[in-house]
């Protein structure tokens, strides 16, 4: 049976960076509050005239270039966002008139900050089951600085705009390399504990984000921690096999103590928040790109993505680097 291969990676991320001191500014906080809570300094906020599907654009062109193919070689896009363009039609079907590869299936994905695990999943799914599909381009793309409430100092520092992409292409054959498995789950029964509303803000309704912090940093721990020993144990590896860790970049303390608790080393860890703030389905491509554009990802590493988001949802991959 062929692979599923990550034939290429790459990211975006807007001009515009917002530090901590520009949010002193807007409501009350502090850099010290927000570096000592969360380690996040800065993050990338769109221009009013930025979307989503502008971030994915840039970040698909870096994708399809990084895997030496062209754009006509795509033959699906399957994009992960919560902050999509427009609720019809899908970003996706917007990236693929921009990127101008026509007819292809195009779809968005909604599984918040574990949304790229999810779109593997699919990605690996299909190459496996239709034989005529070679290249699926796997997009995390969000602009939530649209959802965001900037008046509500608990969550306005948090998050920041961006977008990864990678080219999950078909190898022939049993190889090394590839998604060697993914692991998606979710709990509805905790919907309540982050959600967006999403009606629009003139019809009088709610529509900015909202969010039971303490309750999400208990369940991320649990649920990221579960999602790095189910996939470690299913698959017979322990934690000394990973040469690399993703997880997704919310927040320092809960990537430090899943960390404690499964005992990853800290320098298997890559962590980037600190200038990107957390931008769910696009935190873990934008991570991963960096993390191998520092040479921190070699050729042949056992790399493990572990993803924790609203729904609430969690994911999980083992990935040997191609
Ligand atoms: N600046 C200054 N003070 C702030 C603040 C801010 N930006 N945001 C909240 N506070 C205050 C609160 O009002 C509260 O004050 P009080 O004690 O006078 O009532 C105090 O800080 C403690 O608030 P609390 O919410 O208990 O802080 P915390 O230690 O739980 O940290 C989070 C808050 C949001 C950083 C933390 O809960 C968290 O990271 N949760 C997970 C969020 C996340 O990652 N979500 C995405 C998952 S994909």
């Amino acid at each position: 049976m062929d692979r599923a291969i990550i034939r290429g990676i790459g990211s975006y991320v807007p001009d515009r960076v917002l530090t901590n001191a520009d949010l002193e500014s807007m409501v009350e906080t502090t850099h010290e509050w927000i570096v000592t809570r969360t380690g996040i300094e800065s993050r990338h906020i769109c221009l009013d005239t930025e979307n989503t599907s502008d971030l994915c654009l840039e970040a698909a062109k870096h994708a399809v270039a990084n895997a030496g193919i062209a754009v006509c070689d795509l033959d699906m896009i399957v994009t992960a966002t919560i902050t999509p363009d427009f609720q019809f039609p899908s970003t996706a079907c917007l990236i693929q008139e921009k990127l101008g590869c026509n007819d292809i299936p195009c779809f968005d994905l909604g599984a918040a900050c574990s949304g790229f695990i999810y779109a593997l999943d699919v990605a690996r799914n299909s190459i496996a089951s239709n034989a005529s599909i070679k290249n699926v381009l796997v997009i995390g793309g969000e602009k939530l600085s649209s959802v965001v409430d900037w008046e509500d100092r608990s969550t306005c520092v948090l998050f920041g705009d961006g977008a990864g992409a990678a080219v999950i292409s078909r190898a022939p054959g049993v190889g090394e390399t590839g998604i060697l498995d993914v692991l998606i789950g979710a709990d509805g029964r905790c919907a309540k504990l982050l959600y967006c509303p999403g009606s629009d803000v003139s019809s009088g309704t709610e529509r900015h984000l909202k969010m039971e912090g303490r309750e999400v940093f208990k369940e991320a721990v649990r649920r990221m921690c579960a999602a790095v020993e189910d996939i470690l144990l299913r698959n017979h590896l322990s934690i000394e096999d990973i040469a690399c860790v993703v997880p997704h970049q919310a927040n320092t303390r809960i990537i430090t103590a899943i960390a404690e608790r499964v005992k990853i080393p800290e320098e298997k860890l890559f962590v980037n928040l600190a200038h990107t703030g957390n931008t769910s389905a696009a935190s873990i491509p934008i991570a991963l790109d960096e993390a191998v554009r520092e040479g921190k990802i070699q050729s042949g590493n056992l790399v493990l993505l572990v993803a924790f988001g609203a729904g609430m949802t969690w994911g999980s991959a083992l990935v040997r680097w191609t």
